[in-house]
C-alpha cells in the first residue's frame, strides 16, 4: 500500500450555535486537529499519544475517511484520499480499518457477535461463500480470544462485557485483512491479563504480516511496547515525533516530559520532574503562539507570540518548540 503521507491536515467542527451568532459568522469551532504533518510508513506502528480531547481520534477518523478534512492532505501511494470517490473508497476498505475507541457506540445493539462481524465481510464481498464467510468469523473470533466462538456468535453486544465488545470491535476491523489500521485505544477496557494477548496480536499481525498501525492510546506503557515511533500530541497539534526506544531519555518536549512524569513506570527517571501549571485550554479557543505556552514553565514572551513549527532537531527526531535550542 505504501507509506501514509499527511500534510497540513486540520480539522475544524463547527459547534451549533444560535441563530443570530450564525447569521453574524460566529459560530464557534473547535480546531480539533491543527495543522498535522506526518508519515506513517509502510509496515510501522506509530503511536499517538496526548491527552483527553486533543484530537487523536479525530486524527485517526479523518486517516480511514470516517471524518472528513477541513484542509489539507492524506497521500498513499500517489492518491490523495481526502477527496477520493465512492468506487474508490470501497477498496480503499478494504485496505483501511478503524478499531473503535468506545465499543458501546459502535456495535449495533440489534445485531448479533455473528453479524456485526459478517457485515464487513458481505459489504465488501470478501467471502467466497456461506462456509467460507462462517470459517473467516470463527478463525477471527478464536484470534481475539472469544472462544470458543460457538458461544458467541449468537450474542447481542448487551449480553457481552466491555472487554468482549472490544474485541468483537477488533475482529470486525481484521476481518478484512486490512493493510493499515487505526486503532483507537484497542485495549483500554480490557483486562490487564487480556491486554497483552491482544497487544501481542497486533504485534504478530504487524511483524508478519506487515500491517501498518496507528495506535491510539492514553498509556505511555502500551505505546513503548508496540509502536516504532511515538507521536505526542498537544491540543491538536504533534508536538513532538520520536522513536519509541529513546522516548524515555531524549524527549525534550516540557509536554512529553510531563507526560512521561506522570505515567506510572518503574524506570522513569524521576528527579527533574517538571511541575505543571494551569489547566489544559480550550480547542474552541487555542492560545495564541504556541498552544501549550500557558502550561509551560519554559515559556517566555514570544512564545505566547510565534507560533513553533515541527522540526527535525536530530535524525528521526522532530520537537515543535520555540526554546528548543536554548533551553538546557
Ligand atoms: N463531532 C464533533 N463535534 C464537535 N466537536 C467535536 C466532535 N468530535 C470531537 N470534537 C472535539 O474535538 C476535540 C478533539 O476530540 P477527540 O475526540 O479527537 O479527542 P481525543 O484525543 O480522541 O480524546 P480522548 O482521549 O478523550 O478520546 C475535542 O475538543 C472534542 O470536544
Ligand atoms: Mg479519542
Amino acid at each position: 500500500m505504501g507509506d501514509i503521507i499527511v500534510e497540513n491536515l486540520s480539522k475544524d467542527y463547527v459547534l451549533k450555535t444560535g441563530f443570530i451568532k450564525q447569521l453574524r459568522g460566529k459560530a464557534e469551532t473547535v480546531s480539533a486537529v491543527n495543522d498535522v504533518s506526518l508519515v506513517i510508513n509502510e509496515g510501522e506502528v506509530l503511536g499517538l499519544v496526548g491527552e483527553s480531547g486533543c484530537g487523536k481520534t479525530t486524527l485517526g477518523k479523518m486517516l480511514v475517511k470516517i471524518e472528513s478534512a477541513s484542509s489539507g492532505t492524506i497521500m498513499i501511494g500517489d492518491k490523495n484520499i481526502v477527496n477520493i470517490r465512492r468506487k474508490e473508497l470501497f477498496d480503499f476498505r478494504k485496505d483501511v480499518q478503524m478499531i473503535f475507541q468506545d465499543p458501546y457506540d459502535s456495535l449495533d445493539p440489534k445485531m448479533t457477535v455473528y453479524d456485526i462481524v459478517a457485515e464487513p465481510l458481505r459489504y465488501l464481498k470478501l467471502a467466497k461463500n456461506s462456509e467460507d464467510m462462517i470459517e473467516k468469523i470463527y478463525e477471527m473470533l478464536r484470534l481475539v480470544e472469544l472462544s470458543p466462538p460457538e458461544q458467541y456468535v449468537n450474542r447481542y453486544p448487551h449480553r457481552l462485557s466491555g472487554g468482549q465488545r472490544q474485541r468483537v470491535a477488533i475482529a470486525r476491523a481484521l476481518i478484512v485483512n486490512p493493510k493499515f489500521v487505526v486503532a483507537d485505544e484497542p485495549v483500554s477496557m480490557l483486562d490487564v491479563s487480556i491486554r497483552a494477548g491482544i497487544l501481542n496480536l497486533l504485534q504478530k499481525l504487524n511483524r508478519e504480516n506487515g500491517i501498518s498501525i496507528l495506535l491510539i492510546t492514553h498509556d505511555l506503557a502500551t505505546a513503548r511496547f508496540l509502536s516504532h515511533r511515538i507521536a505526542v500530541m498537544y491540543l491538536g497539534k504533534i508536538v513532538e515525533l520520536i522513536s519509541s526506544n529513546k522516548l524515555m531519555e531524549m524527549a525534550v518536549h516540557p509536554y512529553t516530559k510531563l507526560l512521561l512524569s506522570s505515567a506510572p513506570d518503574l524506570f522513569a527517571d524521576t528527579s527533574n520532574r517538571i511541575e505543571i501549571k494551569g489547566e489544559a485550554a480550550s480547542a474552541t479557543a487555542p492560545p495564541k503562539g504556541c498552544r501549550f505556552s500557558p502550561r509551560c514553565n519554559y515559556a517566555i514572551a514570544s512564545c505566547f507570540e510565534k507560533e513553533p513549527e515541527l522540526t527535525e532537531i536530530e535524525k528521526d527526531h522532530f520537537v515543535a518548540c520555540n526554546r528548543v535550542f536554548e533551553r538546557e
